[in-house]
């Protein structure tokens, strides 16, 4: 079987026959020819399907070693689409560390639709267990989490949603296929901010899940089709164009985000540090109070203050009133996400100007 870079260069990127094109084109159109009614090569509409579409998918099932994956408009488009698997009675196990868009897609829009939700934490596997209730269908379990970036055990929680029968979804986004392939440890699908590192240059949004099930892989398909949770096809084509890269960059995010913890752990300044061990981001709690921090966080030069991650530039972000917003307050206070948390997403610069960049924004307020 061919390497992670081999797969990501070459699935769903095939030249293109008829014309020999290295790069497949972008099929930008909404609609095409029937030979007769209901009889055609396989697209009717591209709100249904699109071969860029198709591309896509063949590139992310191959990297998450999946049989098939479902691209969406979005991260939060593929989480609507995943919860469209269910319906109004059924019940939700989820981490309560998580993206505060899907806290709110779950709390304003789920409970509104008649789902059900119980948030654990779910460091502890066994939490998941004493949740269960007779109506639970699914686990929904984000790792690292954003923005604590704390762990979970998916192949403990994936083996105690299979003995119950409940499907199992890791929201895969930030440690991404190069780093954790949670199908292979027992979960049913593997959901993406493709916005993030996949597409990893800030300039698309999109969403995707994997999974090995042909009868998910279908309803995936049927949510997006119904629901318009379509992406464009120009996005799919940009994206795959980014995830061309997806190793090499995971692991220079990494190698800077090592470099930017052992600098930050001996800052006298730093309170706190969150990070996992792998990957590209770092959340710190300055000894500074809370205006302070947003004050040095406006001020680097390197690190844009601005919403998102994942990509080659660095980011830095105030969860509290930005990602987090939509979380309230105490639903913030119990995770331990505090007001003063930071998080810097790292990017592919030279370590160097990174660390100098902090070092020097840090300096003003010693
Ligand atoms: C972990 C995680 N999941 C899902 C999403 C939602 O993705 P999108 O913004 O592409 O809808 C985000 C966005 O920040 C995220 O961080």
């Amino acid at each position: 079987m061919a390497g992670f870079n081999t797969k990501a260069v070459h699935e769903g990127q095939a030249p293109d026959k008829e014309t020999g094109a290295v790069i497949p084109p972008i099929y930008q159109t909404s609609t095409y020819q029937q030979e007769s009614p209901a009889v055609n090569k396989g697209f009717d509409y591209t709100r249904a399907d699109n071969p860029n579409y198709r591309n896509l998918e063949a590139a992310i099932a191959a990297l998450e070693e999946a049989d098939f994956a479902a691209v969406f408009s979005s991260g939060l488009g593929a989480s609507l689409g995943v919860l469209n698997l269910l319906q109004a009675g059924d019940h939700i196990v989820s981490g309560s560390d998580l993206y505060g868009g899907t806290y709110r897609l779950f709390k304003q829009w789920g409970e509104r639709f008649g789902l059900a939700f119980t948030f654990v934490d779910a460091v502890h596997s066994i939490n998941f267990s004493k949740a269960i209730q007779k109506n639970t269908k699914l686990f929904w379990m984000e790792t690292p989490t954003n923005p604590l970036l704390k762990i979970c055990d998916i192949q403990a929680i994936a083996k105690i949603a299979k003995a119950k029968k409940i499907w199992s979804v890791v929201d895969n986004t930030f440690a991404t296929p190069y780093f954790q392939k949670p199908l292979g440890l027992g979960a049913d699908m593997s959901l993406h901010s493709t916005t993030k590192y996949i597409g990893g240059h800030s300039d698309v949004i999109g969403g995707a899940v994997a999974t090995n099930n042909s009868e998910l892989k279908k309803k995936l398909n049927f949510a997006r089709m119904a629901l318009g949770l379509n992406p464009s096809p120009f996005d799919c084509w940009l994206t795959q164009r980014g995830l061309k890269t997806l190793g090499l960059r995971m692991e220079r995010h990494q190698e800077n985000a090592k470099k930017i913890v052992s600098f930050l752990k001996r800052h006298r300044l730093v309170q706190r540090i969150c990070y996992p061990g792998f990957g590209g981001m770092v959340s710190v709690e300055f000894k500074l109070g809370i205006e302070k921090t947003k004050r040095l966080i406006s001020s680097f030069q390197f690190f844009t203050l601005a919403e998102s991650l994942g990509g080659v530039e660095s980011l830095v972000n105030h969860p509290a009133t930005m990602t987090h917003a939509s979380m309230p307050a105490s639903a913030r206070a119990k995770i331990g996400l505090s007001d003063s948390l930071v998080r810097f997403s790292v990017g592919i610069e030279d370590a160097g100007d990174l660390i100098f960049d902090l070092e020097d924004a840090l300096a003003r307020f010693e």
